[in-house]
């Protein structure tokens, strides 16, 4: 920790962020802005643009880079040779955003991200992977954030409780990852420091915000029918029931401490969460 070397600080190297624009890869961008370190945003907004489906776009991307957040694609198919042509341009160091208990997957969901694991493990450079559970952002920054402000969230989550984290925590972990030495060959379980259940989880937001929002748990089936009637292609749609199934094993459902092995510090709460982004204000209000 304090006294691991950094890469990026002292060669005046660069580091790829890729999902620049998405809620792990913007707060790992200005993490490491804020350490110093000279930022490539991997984005098909950004100047040279990345994109997964456009090999064509890579090369330009990974030129004089020395280390990349690798956030992996829903496609399989372009994980290998992006990671092949990075290293041949002289990438030493990824850092993999990951899933909790991605080795138990077996299929169901995130095999994008199995194989970003696979990869980089087979690739010759230094790689940590990072396996967050579900982030607590997911109320306000993705799926659940229009259900949750129509003020009703349907799941097939079960009772299994989750321990939800900040997406603060997993890019301060990745920032780390990327920018000190001693993680090569490490993979963390990144999570909050306590299991709640998705009808907790509500009620909480619900309590902040001082609105009604109601949990129902619902079947995997009509969860993928709801996914489905919102336009989500099929294999998004099995993908997000596969995830759920996993949760329903219960063998995601304890905290873990890789927040504090790689930062010293324990996680942020769910409550604290819940402070900053659902009270005295929703998001939709600023
Ligand atoms: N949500 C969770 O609870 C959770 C938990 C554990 C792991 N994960 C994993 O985290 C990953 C998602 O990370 P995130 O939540 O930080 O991102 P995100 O908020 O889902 O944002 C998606 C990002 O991907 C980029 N992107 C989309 N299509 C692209 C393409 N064709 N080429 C290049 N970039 C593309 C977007 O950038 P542009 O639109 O600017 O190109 C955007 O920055 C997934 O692999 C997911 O499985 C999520």
């Amino acid at each position: 920790m304090g006294n691991r070397g950094r890469i990026g600080l002292d060669g005046g190297m660069t580091i790829l962020v890729l999902a620049a624009t998405g809620k792990t890869g913007r707060r790992v961008v200005r993490g490491l802005r804020e350490r110093g370190v000279e930022v490539r945003a991997g984005s098909r907004k950004a100047d040279p643009p990345f994109d997964w489906s456009d090999p064509g776009s890579w090369a330009d991307v990974v030129r004089g880079v020395s280390a990349v957040y690798l956030v992996a694609p829903e496609e399989v198919e372009p994980v290998a040779p992006f990671v092949a042509q990075a290293v041949a341009a002289g990438v030493s160091r990824f850092v993999v955003l990951s899933g909790r208990g991605a080795d138990t997957y077996a299929g169901r969901f995130g095999q994008s991200m199995v194989e970003a694991e696979r990869v980089v493990q087979a690739s010759g450079a230094e790689w940590s992977v990072i396996r967050a559970n579900n982030f607590s952002q997911n109320f306000d920054e993705d799926l659940w954030y229009a259900p949750v402000l129509a003020g009703r969230l349907a799941l097939p989550a079960g009772t299994v409780p989750e321990p939800f984290v900040d997406v603060e925590d997993v890019a301060a972990v990745a920032v780390a990852l990327l920018t000190e030495d001693g993680h090569s060959g490490r993979v963390y379980d990144v999570t909050g420091p306590e299991g709640l259940t998705f009808a907790d989880a509500v009620a909480r937001i619900s309590a902040a915000t001082g609105r009604p929002i109601s949990y129902s748990e619902i079947t995997g089936a009509d969860y993928a029918a709801d996914l489905r009637a919102e336009g989500l292609p099929e294999e998004v749609v099995a993908s997000l029931v596969g995830m759920f199934e996993v949760i329903a094993d219960g063998t995601l459902a304890r905290p873990a401490t890789g927040v504090r092995e790689v930062l010293g510090r324990e996680p942020v709460p769910f409550a604290e969460y819940v402070a900053r982004v659902w009270g005295p204000h929703t998001p939709e209000e600023g």
